[in-house]
């Protein structure tokens, strides 16, 4: 843990359990909170600092529990709140705090809030808790173009009590998940009590999901948008001002949770796919939120340039609103990098959708060689990390998965068009000769696991030179010994344009690290001791093709 009154979010190592897939207790094939109790000795061992588990609230699970019906219970899926307890408490025994997801954009449409906005008439303040709104035309057309980020229009048509078909209410995921209307202070009142009751049970921070969706322009107006190219606020549905307000005041309530002298700061994170990065920045302000996620960082390719430019605008951005900048390069949503970087890397934003069987495949070689390369990359620089599961066992997308075995309500949506992103959702494997690979005691595991899986499995890595598990802890260590999370960068000069290096000076070490994205070898320089290798190497050697190496300065 952070030495106290440090504020120890600001080089936290944060690792996102997705509890449906990381350790399955009862053996139905989806995991479960003892499960993940379980195994937490796994991430004191690893050497991060925090766990955030994505959501285990009471849902029907049409988006895997970003779908919340009871945003004060545990699913039965996953155990109940004294299983959730349990958890706590063990995390906290070993030194690992708890970042809980947060889903205030909508919530499941099996939320009594919904069944009752369902229930009762246009203009009723049970209607005013969800965006309802009348159809165009002769109401058989939606109220405006929106579209649905999982596909389809982003409106569906209820019916009214009498039968008859009603207004349209606004979802921009699937039409099971509701958006909330935020301008009715009782939406407010209502998450704000979410936010106090998980605090009281002692979490350390949420995670807040489509934290820039909350807000939508008033009057709806219809939107030709392209998230690839426009700044984001241009959307009228994401990075609205408006957003800003909330975060103050949710802010004030985790403010008023620490105590004085115990670097017992509670945190919260925002999942806000926002564009410049000026604008994410506006997000971290000092009386807003501690951290924002940095996917700009994730999707930038494996090119020196791309990698360097980011990097520098990323902690410049960061630095001017004085809070510590985040990095990420795999989670829940998007290709494992592992596989990512299996492609041929080209500037510009990178690939982040689902692979299938039709599909161009990654070089999985390449792939793998890459992201270890990345993330000793990602360890050094200065701010905090987060780490998705299994990317510490070099796990890639599972890019074969059967078209009936996918759960991502995407597919279905766009017509198979997009796979989804079940395949970075597999379930991870633990022991390489147990059936289900040790995730749960039987052989059912909700997403069939590919065989690629369980060489890879953590009981084959642990303890073995050279694996990416050992990598992983080796860097994690040597991180927090020198506290590279507190450093400054300073890029060197006197290095090939397709090599990444830089040194990282915090008040206890520094590191130089150097990178050799280019296809010439790169000599260490002279006198340098090797620290860590993203691939094995000896004094002496020099630094080939997609491998990071730290020196001694
Ligand atoms: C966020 C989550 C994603 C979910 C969506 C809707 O982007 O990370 O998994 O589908 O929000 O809640």
């Amino acid at each position: 843990m952070a030495r106290s009154g440090e504020q120890w979010w600001r080089d936290a190592v944060i690792y996102q359990v997705y509890p449906r897939s990381w350790a399955d207790s009862d053996g139905d094939g989806i995991g479960d909170l003892p499960g993940i109790t379980a195994r937490l000795p796994h991430l004191a061992d690893l050497g991060v600092d925090a766990v955030w588990l994505s959501p285990f609230y009471t849902s029907p699970q049409h988006d895997a529990g970003y779908d919340v019906a009871d945003y004060r219970d545990v699913d039965p899926v996953f155990g109940d709140l004294a299983d959730f307890d349990t958890l706590t408490s063990r995390a906290h025994e070993l030194g690992l705090r708890v970042i809980v997801d947060i889903v205030p954009n909508h919530s499941s449409h099996e939320h009594p809030w919904f069944r009752a906005a369902l229930a009762s008439t246009p203009g009723s303040p049970e209607r005013a808790r969800y965006i309802f709104r009348d159809g165009r035309g002769d109401g058989t057309l939606p109220p405006n173009n929106w579209q649905s980020l999982f596909g389809g229009p982003a409106w569906t048509r209820a019916t009214e009590p009498d039968g008859s078909p009603g207004q349209w209410y606004l979802h921009l995921f699937d039409t099971t998940q509701p958006d909330f209307d935020w301008t009715n202070p009782e939406v407010r009142a209502e998450l704000e009590d979410v936010l106090r009751f998980w605090l009281d049970r002692g979490v350390d921070g949420f995670r807040i999901d489509v934290a820039h969706g909350l807000v939508k322009a008033d009057g709806l107006p219809d939107s030709e948008f392209d998230q690839y190219t426009e700044p984001t606020a241009l959307a009228p549905m994401w990075d609205q001002p408006g957003v800003h307000d909330i975060y103050r005041s949710w802010r004030t309530i985790t403010d008023s949770y620490a105590v004085e002298g115990q670097d017992a700061d509670r945190i919260l994170c925002a999942e806000a796919w926002v564009l410049p990065a000026e604008a994410l920045a506006r997000y971290v302000r000092k009386d807003e939120l501690h951290q924002s996620f940095n996917f700009e960082y994730l999707m930038t390719p494996w090119l020196a340039a791309d990698q360097r430019a980011t990097i520098t605008h990323s902690l410049a951005q960061a630095e001017a609103v004085g809070a510590p900048q985040t990095w990420v390069l795999s989670n829940h949503d998007v290709v494992r990098h592992a596989t990512r970087l299996g492609f041929p890397q080209t500037p510009g934003l990178e690939r982040i959708d689902g692979i299938g069987t039709d599909d161009p495949q990654p070089d999985t070689a390449v792939g793998l060689r890459r992201s270890r390369a990345a993330t000793a990359v990602m360890l050094a620089l200065p701010g905090s990390a987060y780490l998705f599961q299994g990317e510490e066992l070099g796990l890639p997308e599972a890019t074969r998965l059967p078209d009936e075995a996918r759960q991502d309500p995407t597919f279905a949506r766009t017509q198979g068009a997009s796979k989804g992103r079940d395949g970075c959702r597999v379930p991870v494997p633990w022991e390489a000769d147990a059936p289900s690979y040790g995730f749960g005691p039987g052989d059912r595991s909700w997403l069939p696991q590919p065989a690629e899986y369980g060489p890879l499995a953590a009981d084959r890595q642990r303890g073995a030179e050279g694996s990416t598990l050992e990598l992983y802890r080796g860097l994690l260590r040597l991180r927090r010994e020198l506290r590279l999370g507190r450093g400054r960068l300073a890029w060197l000069d006197g290095f090939p344009d397709d090599a990444l290096a830089f040194t990282v000076t915090s008040p206890d070490g520094s590191v130089t690290v150097l990178a050799n994205l280019g296809e010439t070898p790169l000599a260490l320089p002279e006198g340098s001791t090797i620290l860590a290798a993203s691939e094995p190497l000896e004094l002496g050697a020099t630094l080939t093709t997609d491998v990071t190496v730290w020196l001694t300065t």
